[in-house]
Order: structure tokens, then sequence, then C-alpha cells
């Protein structure tokens, strides 16, 4: 019997961070197999990619519900179809309620196109270039009623150059979020990060590895920045 944990992802639109699960998902080592995609969008290009790969994928439209909370039970019976051990939102554009949220506490994880607490919500990349950040980044967290804010599991930091638009910079952050997700997922499938109250614990040989959850710069490469730069100073110092 396989040992990998079944995962479900969650999906409105194109799909890519989708599709880096699978690519990653598709190596005998990794720790998690996609076995079914949901969208509440019928033309979501996620759906149809999932399909051309063989992974089942339906559609509950909102349409039809009188309520959000309506909605997200039909949603959550969809999910369970799918017997998911973690669920994955992947540029799911609905607000969740608290019982689907209650119900996966701790198994359902979201990214975000920025560095969290900064700029939740929509259009992180137009907010960020707005403030003027130098940095930017994206982030993998736990689910909770807030939006964009449960405990986070693994960041990236992208630079913002100083001849970037939202369009070039968030292509720098998703490019950043193809290789964050699988590694955040790969963490939690592995139980090496769990949700404990309201915080991340990090244990076992991933968790406890920086370098699996916070890359660009990675603490590694800044320390051995940090020597050079020591050693640098050191030639000058009297
Ligand atoms: C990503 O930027 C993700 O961070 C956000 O929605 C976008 C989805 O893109 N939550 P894709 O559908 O995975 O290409």
């Amino acid at each position: 019997m396989s040992t990998k944990k079944r995962v479900a992802v969650l999906l409105s639109g194109r799909g890519s961070n989708m599709e880096a699960l699978l690519a990653a998902a598709s190596s005998p080592e990794y720790p998690a197999e996609i076995v079914g995609v949901l969208s509440n969008n019928a033309s979501a290009r996620g759906l149809s990619t999932a399909r051309a790969r063989g992974i089942e994928a339906v559609c509950v439209p909102q349409k039809g519900f009188k309520s959000r909370a309506e909605h997200d039970a039909a949603v959550s019976e969809a999910l369970s179809e799918f017997s998911p051990d973690i669920v994955c939102l992947a540029g799911y554009m609905r607000v969740l309620t608290a019982d689907i949220v209650t119900a996966w506490a701790g198994r359902m994880i979201n990214i975000h196109p920025s560095l969290l607490p900064a700029f939740p919500g929509l259009d992180t990349h137009r907010r960020a270039l707005e403030m003027g950040v130098l940095i930017h980044g994206c982030s993998v967290h736990f689910v909770t009623e807030k939006t964009d804010d449960g405990p986070i599991i693994a960041q990236a930091a992208v630079p913002v150059l100083p001849e970037d638009d939202a369009e070039t910079l968030g292509q720098r952050v998703l490019t950043a979020e193809h290789r964050l997700y699988p590694m955040a997922l790969s963490l939690v499938a592995r139980g090496e990060v769990r949700l404990e109250g309201d915080r991340t614990v990090f244990a076992g040989a991933g968790g406890s590895d920086p370098d699996q959850r916070l890359f660009s710069p990675s603490p590694e490469e800044m320390f051995r920045r940090q020597e050079t730069d020591l050693e640098h100073l050191a030639r000058f110092t009297p």
C-alpha cells in the first residue's frame, strides 16, 4: 500500500501551482500524490490540465447555492470523495467559511503571493511596488478563518528591481512559488511541519532545516556571504 499522502487541490484558474505540485509528485520519493482537483470555475484552465494528466477534476460552481456556507458544504462533500489527507489551495479565489476551515484545520494549506503578513488579499504585486519594498515574495501557510493569515510554513523572497512592473515582479514571484509550494507540501506530508494551536511547529530533519523553509536568501547562502564580508572587513581593520 502506498504511504504517500493523498492531496486534493482547490483552484479557480490557471493552475500553474498545481502543475508544480504534479511535477514534484511525479517523483517516486515525493511523499504526496495529487488525487483530485476541484474548482468553483468550470472554465478554469487548471481543471483541463488536470484531466489531461489523468487526474480526476470536478467543478462545484457557486451558482445555485443560497449562501457561501452551502457552497462550502458541497465543496466539502465533493472533496471527501477524493479521501484526501491534505488539501492545497492553489489560486482558489473564494473565501472559505469557518466550517470547512475548521474541518480541515492543520491539513489545509495555501500559497499566497506576498511575504505575509505583508499584503494579504489581492493585487499584491502592484501594492508591493506602490509601497516601494525592495524584497517581495511568497508564503505557504496553514489555512485559518482569517484570509491569508494562518501560521506560516515556508517563505521565498525575491528582489524588487527598479524597472519592475506588476507583471515582471509577479512572474519572478510565481517562479519562486513553483519551487516553494512543492517543498512546503512535502514538509507537511512528511509530518515535519504541523499546526499546533495557532503556531506552526517544525520537527524532524526537513522541518528543523531552515534551508527547507526559507529560500532566496537561503540562510546558508547568507552565512557564507556574511563570512566573506567579515573576512573582507578584517583586511581593513588596523
Ligand atoms: C498564485 O499567485 C497564488 O499564489 C495565488 O493565486 C495564484 C494562482 O496561480 N493564490 P496559478 O493558478 O497557480 O497559476
